[in-house]
Order: structure tokens, then sequence, then C-alpha cells
């Protein structure tokens, strides 16, 4: 094999959810630098809509599925309708998430139930609906987006640590059972980024100071630093690595 083609997704149709914003909106841009064909969900169509527009005028191919990844019905009949337009999805990257922060001593049911359900249930969903697929095929990628809450936890977060400590054994669990059908599932283990979903905390002094002080590359990560390991995840670069969690967290696992 050519170098250039170990790292190549030229061909590959990649779904992406929660892909309106975010993470997963930057790692459609990169996943279609490098030749990728993009499937985007999210729940919000409208939002959903306006990215894939910005996308097709950069040059990207998309197809987008606005849909609840938390809903069966819904995921079933979304994956259902990509593959009948298009044929079987090659990567499969579950992004979409929640937060619902609250003191665990007096947590609703409902956040801890609304987090478990978008950052861990709706993985197996998902990927359950794309696997056959990729078992007819005897190729697939899987890569779920981690934490690291995977591996720490923080206050007010006991839902959403849950989730993700989950999500790194559903990584484990599907590399064990679909590794036989040339299935590759690994996780993507981001630091403290600078998004939507961190706004708030960014906007904190104090939690600013803390994050730039925990983290040895002394800042925080913007979305574009996953692109590199997404874009291995995706590829052939990655067909010996399974139920990993590949971490890009600027030094902070790694310290004390
Ligand atoms: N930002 C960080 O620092 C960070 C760190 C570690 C992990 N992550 C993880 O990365 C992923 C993306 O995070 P982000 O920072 O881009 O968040 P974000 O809030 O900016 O984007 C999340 C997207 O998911 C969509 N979404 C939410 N619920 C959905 C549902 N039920 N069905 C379909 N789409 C849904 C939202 O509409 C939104 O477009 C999440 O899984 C998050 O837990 C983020």
């Amino acid at each position: 094999m050519e170098f250039a083609d170990l790292f190549s997704l030229h061909g590959r149709r990649v779904l992406i959810t929660g892909a309106a914003q975010g993470i997963g909106l930057t790692l459609a841009r990169g996943l279609a630098a490098a030749g990728a064909e993009l499937l985007l969900n999210d729940l919000d169509g409208a939002k959903l809509d306006a990215t894939a527009a910005a996308l097709r005028a950069e040059g990207c191919t998309v197809t987008t599925a606005a849909f609840n990844v938390a809903r069966e019905s819904e995921v079933v009949s979304g994956v259902a309708r990509l593959e009948r337009e298009g044929g079987p999805i090659d990567v499969l990257v579950n992004n979409a998430g929640i937060h619902r922060r609250a003191p665990l001593e007096s947590m609703p049911l409902e956040n801890w139930q609304a987090v478990l359900d978008v950052n861990l249930t709706s993985a197996f969903l998902v990927a359950r609906a794309v696997a056959p697929g990729m078992i007819a095929c005897r190729a697939g990628k899987i890569i779920n987006l981690c934490s690291m809450n995977c591996e720490l936890a923080r206050p007010n977060i006991a839902n959403y640590a849950a989730a993700k400590g989950g999500l790194k054994m559903l990584t484990r669990a599907m590399a064990v059972e679909w590794a036989k059908h040339n299935i590759q599932a690994n996780g993507l283990g981001p630091g403290y980024l600078l998004t939507e979903m961190t706004r708030a905390l960014a906007a904190d002094p104090v939690f600013d100071g803390w994050i730039r002080g925990r983290t040895p590359a002394g800042r925080w990560g913007e979305p574009g630093d996953l692109i590199g390991a997404a874009v291995f995840l995706a590829s052939t670069g990655s067909d010996f690595m399974n139920g990993q969690v590949l971490y890009v967290d600027g030094g902070l696992l790694a310290a004390l």
C-alpha cells in the first residue's frame, strides 16, 4: 500500500452524529478534507441544514439525516434511509452529547436519564443500526467521543462521568464482539476544548484558570486539535487498533 492511502478516506461514507456545530462539525470538515463523503446527523434540523449548506459551499459532499440519536425508532429509520439512498456506512462517529450539571445528592432523575440516553445509549443504538451493513462489507470503523471523564470525575457531572465511563467499556465491548468482522471500534478522548458545551466554563475566570493550570499544554484545546487523531482512527492506518481510547488532552491525564 502507498503511504498516501494509509490515511486516505476517499470513497468512505462517514456518519457523524451531533454534527451541526462544535466538535462534530470540525471533524466533518477534517474527515472531508481526507476524502470522506459526509452523512451528518443532528437533533436540530434547521441548524444541520445550514451547516450542510456551508460545507457544500466549501466543496464537501454532504447528506443530512436529522433525528434524535436517543430514540430507537428514529435511529433505525434514519440509518435505513441513509443506507437505502447511498449504500453502507463505512465509518460511524458517535459524537452527539449533552451536559445536565447538578450536585449528585439533588440531581433530578430526568437529568441523569437524559445524559445516559444521549451520551451512552445513543452510541449503542446507532452502532447497532450501522453494524449489520459493516458486517456484510467485512469492514467498518466506529469512533466514540469519549472524555477525561472516562477516567476522572468532577463535582456536578456524575451523570456525564457515568455515561462516558460506560462509553469506554461499550467501546471495548464493540471491539471484542466485532473485531472478527474487521470492524475497529475506538474512543477519541478530548481534553477540555472550547465549544458551545464549555462556553460557560471558559467564561468563568476561576474555571478557566484551573484548566490552564491543570493542562500541561497550558491552554484549552480547539476542536481542530482532534482532526489528526480522528483521521487516523477512521483510516486504514488504524486497522490493528481496537478497543482503545486515544486521548488528545494536552497532557492532562498524564499529570496529577
Ligand atoms: N467540548 C469539550 O471540551 C468536550 C470534551 C470531551 C468530550 N466532548 C464530547 O464531544 C462531543 C461533542 O461535544 P461538543 O463540545 O461539540 O458539544 P456541542 O454542544 O457543541 O455539540 C453537540 C451537538 O450534538 C447535538 N445533539 C445533542 N443531543 C442530540 C440528540 N439527542 N440527537 C442528535 N444530536 C444531538 C446538538 O444539537 C449539538 O449540535 C460530546 O459527546 C461531548 O461529550 C466534548
